[in-house]
């Protein structure tokens, strides 16, 4: 079922996501699949507002944007300033989609109180209407305390992309019995602590089908196989754009990249051969001012 761009002046709330929800009896009586919510990440005005044209359900300001837009190594380096800069951008032209920002490496290590504090900055000053929070069972107490702070949280299980260094690469998760147990549980607990949806990052599809299955959370997948109840792409890898290597579960439906350096190059060879501007592309000179030139000598001050 494709989601069609929406119509009209529809917000997407955090209940909206819930009820998404594809195997919720409640929801769907009849068992009717619902359409699968789609996420995207969006970090900048222009492409925040083609997102949320097009119908996308949510936008994350992701801290990938370190690596697609700031061009680090890791997420690690991203800061909560960028991430409130970049959600305010989001902010400014989104009228329909859910904006989600992502809570970057260092902002929820330190302390309960520090953490609350630097989720309500990215809710007051950033304009983002829930947070994503890396990490299973060991953010049980943070999630809580976020919810009873009334920002809605979504989870991120899995390959999560702070604990690089821990994991020692972004390697699938959850493929033996023992780790996927864990992934499991990290899931469930994000759940029992208030979430309202999960990222389920890099595992296998098997993995991922049977939590979406267990939970009454919406869960979203990037990496994850096709049976988790949304999908989310870093918007760079789905656009080709400015990225080098993709992952094997990033299909890309456009190339930029190729097509900003063909437009870049034409421009370049226009300006180097005359051909641009044309004078088409000038401006001119009122018609009485290009019969008697000399009258376009003004003092200075008089100058437009
Ligand atoms: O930072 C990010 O963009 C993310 C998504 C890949 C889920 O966490």
């Amino acid at each position: 079922m494709s989601a069609a761009p929406r119509a009209g002046n529809e917000k997407v709330t955090v209940p909206d996501i819930v009820s998404r929800k594809s195997h919720s009896p409640a929801v769907f009586p009849e068992g009717k699949p619902k359409s699968k919510i789609t996420c995207l990440t969006a970090y900048d005005y222009p492409t925040a507002r083609l997102l949320d044209e097009a119908g996308v359900d949510i936008l994350l300001v992701g801290d990938s944007l370190g690596m697609v837009v700031l061009g680090y190594d890791s997420t690690l380096p991203v800061t909560l300033d960028d991430v409130v800069h970049h959600t305010r951008a989001v902010r400014r032209a989104t009228r329909h989609a859910l904006i989600v920002a992502d809570m970057p490496y260092g902002s929820f290590h330190v302390s309960l109180e520090e953490s609350v504090r630097n989720a309500v900055r990215l809710v007051k000053e950033g304009g983002a209407e829930a947070v994503k929070v890396e990490g299973g069972e060991r953010r049980i107490e943070l999630i809580a305390r976020l919810v009873e702070a009334e920002i809605p949280v979504m989870g991120h299980v899995g390959l999560t992309p702070q604990s690089i260094n821990a994991l020692g690469g972004f390697h699938v998760q959850g493929k033996t019995g023992d780790a996927a147990r864990q992934v499991e549980r990290d899931a469930r607990a994000v759940e029992a602590a208030g979430a309202f949806a999960v990222v389920l990052e890099s595992t296998p599809r098997e993995l991922a089908a049977r939590i979406t299955e267990k939970l009454h959370i919406p869960t979203i997948g990037i990496g994850a196989g096709p049976d988790c109840d949304g999908q989310v792409l870093v918007i760079n890898d789905l656009l080709g754009y400015g990225t080098e290597r993709t992952p094997k579960f990033v299909r890309q439906y456009a190339n930029l990249s190729a097509e900003i350096t063909r437009a870049v190059s034409a421009y370049c060879d226009d300006v180097r051969s005359g051909a641009f501007p044309s004078d088409a592309e000038s401006y001119h000179s009122a018609a009485e001012l290009r019969e008697h030139p000399q009258t376009q000598a003004q003092p200075a001050g008089q100058r437009r």
